[in-house]
């Protein structure tokens, strides 16, 4: 059975999809299958990892909006080697509009997460948007893990509990199986007062477990949505990389 990890935050911009990206790339070193899901209608992770939308034919939207499309035939292998991704387009924005009125709504995803799905793959990433709306509710029922990606910045620690609510929510009525892996520190600069005393706010007053990796803010990393690869390919031996394969050792040994 694969080990399915949603990566949710509705705050913008938190480095969501940098995660998935990158910690797919780490884990795929390893010879584990990994696939990416793109829950986003941005779909900022299926062009991360080197997909032209134009040449995308199907995507998540139709395995979410129509009963007849099926998980297995919207995958694609990227350039990477273990990684697939299970597009997203435009589209998915009004796929979630039309899902709000269908029964079953919060469970699309789950059960296009299928046996097939679950054999095929070791890990399956769901990189969620930024809004706590039906496609991150989507995600979080879908999976049995959630990274929260959180900028050591300032107010950043607000919007959390909001996500935190809505994670226990989903545990107690839709999905038992949801556990918070970990709040990830990103954009990290440890020249700063601030970022030191967001890190030291997280890892003392919070309720959840805090990844001892923390990914500092790195140009590199920035420069990962042109190149359509992880980092640990694009820029092997980069300090970034090596950050996120700790993430990727401590995902591991979380089981
Ligand atoms: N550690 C980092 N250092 C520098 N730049 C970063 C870092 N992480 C991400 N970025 C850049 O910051 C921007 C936002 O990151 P990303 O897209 O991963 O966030 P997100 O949470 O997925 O955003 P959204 O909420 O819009 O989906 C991107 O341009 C990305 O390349
Ligand atoms: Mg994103």
């Amino acid at each position: 059975m694969a080990n399915v990890i949603a990566i949710a935050n509705q705050k913008g911009g938190v480095g969501k999809t940098t995660t998935a990206i990158n910690l797919a790339g780490a884990l795929a070193e390893h010879g584990l299958r990994v696939l990416c899901i793109d829950m986003d209608a941005q779909a900022n992770l299926t062009v991360g990892l080197g997909i032209n939308l134009a040449t995308v034919e199907q995507s998540m939207a139709n395995v979410l909006g129509e009963p007849k499309a099926r998980l297995k035939d919207v995958i694609i292998p990227t350039g990477t080697v273990n990684i697939d991704i299970a597009p997203a387009t435009l589209d998915l924005a009004s796929t979630e509009v039309e899902l709000m009125s269908a029964i079953g709504r919060e469970y699309a995803l789950s059960e296009a997460v299928d046996d097939w799905a679950q054999g095929r793959y070791d890990y399956i990433l769901i990189d969620c948007p930024p809004t706590l709306g039906l496609l991150t509710i989507n995600g979080l029922v879908a999976a049995n893990g959630v990274i929260i990606p959180v900028q050591t910045q300032y107010y950043a620690l607000k919007g959390l509990a909001a996500l935190v609510k809505v994670i226990a929510t989903i545990r107690s009525k839709l999905n038992r199986n949801l556990r918070v892996l970990g709040l990830l520190p990103t954009f990290y600069d440890p020249r700063t007062i601030l970022g030191r005393e967001m890190l030291e706010e997280m890892r003392e007053n919070g309720e959840n477990h805090v990844f001892e990796t923390i990914i500092r803010n790195a140009v590199k990393l920035g420069e990962a949505p042109l190149t359509g690869r992880p980092i640990t390919e694009y820029a092997s031996t980069s300090d970034a990389a090596q950050t996120y394969r700790e993430l990727a050792k401590e995902v591991m040994a979380l089981g």
